[in-house]
């Protein structure tokens, strides 16, 4: 699928996990933190927003537990293919989380800047629990020690769209996990 845009070179998109695939290991992820909660009736799921909308639509659709759902924008890519190192909180959540078992879910971890990030602004909030549930791990790209309890995918270092995750804002429509291919 050639894709292009005024500023950018045109490039093709390979597929990286299917669709299927996606589907069968998110219900694993959501039996796997269903069993974890089990009990809690004051679960936060929070979307990192905006690349994790898809996934985290799928995800609370198979917990079997009482949860809410809230979002937080962070930022540090904008529309570049390199980490900025610097996460901006573009929307912060809207509800308390302090004394609540909260799960963030993101839907990729590369060189861990956004989590780690998030992950000590919220532990600061004092949530009872504070887990996280990443879709995809790029481990090779790891600058800051950040690990989600719960991953999908562990892939290589190849630039992903799709499924929620976007290129230049582009692509995350697709509904499966591609790899960006510039042809020569
Ligand atoms: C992407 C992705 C993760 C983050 C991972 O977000 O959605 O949140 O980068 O990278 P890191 O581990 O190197 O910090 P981006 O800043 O592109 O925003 P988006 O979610 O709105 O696409």
């Amino acid at each position: 699928m050639p894709q292009a845009s005024p500023t950018r070179p045109s490039y093709v998109i390979d597929e990286m996990i299917s669709a299927k695939s996606i589907a069968a290991r998110v219900e694993e992820l959501a039996r796997e933190i269903t069993r974890h909660f089990e009990g809690t009736d004051k679960l936060v799921v929070v979307g990192l927003l905006r690349g994790s909308f898809v996934f985290i639509a799928d995800l609370v659709r198979e917990l079997d537990l009482p949860v809410e759902v809230d979002f937080l924008e962070a930022s540090s890519y904008g529309d570049r293919m390199e980490s900025a190192r610097e996460v901006r909180i573009l929307k912060d959540l809207t509800g308390e989380i302090s004394g609540r078992d909260v799960l963030v879910v993101e839907d990729i971890v590369d060189t861990g800047f956004t989590l780690s990030h998030v992950i000590r602004m919220l532990r600061a909030r004092g949530p009872s629990r504070l887990e996280i549930c990443a879709l995809l791990d790029k481990p090779s790209r790891r600058e800051v020690d950040i690990k989600a309890g719960w991953t999908g995918f562990v892939i290589p270092d190849e630039f992903v769209v799709g499924y929620g995750i976007d290129y230049a804002q582009r692509n995350r429509n697709l509904p499966h996990i591609g790899k960006v291919r510039f042809p020569e």
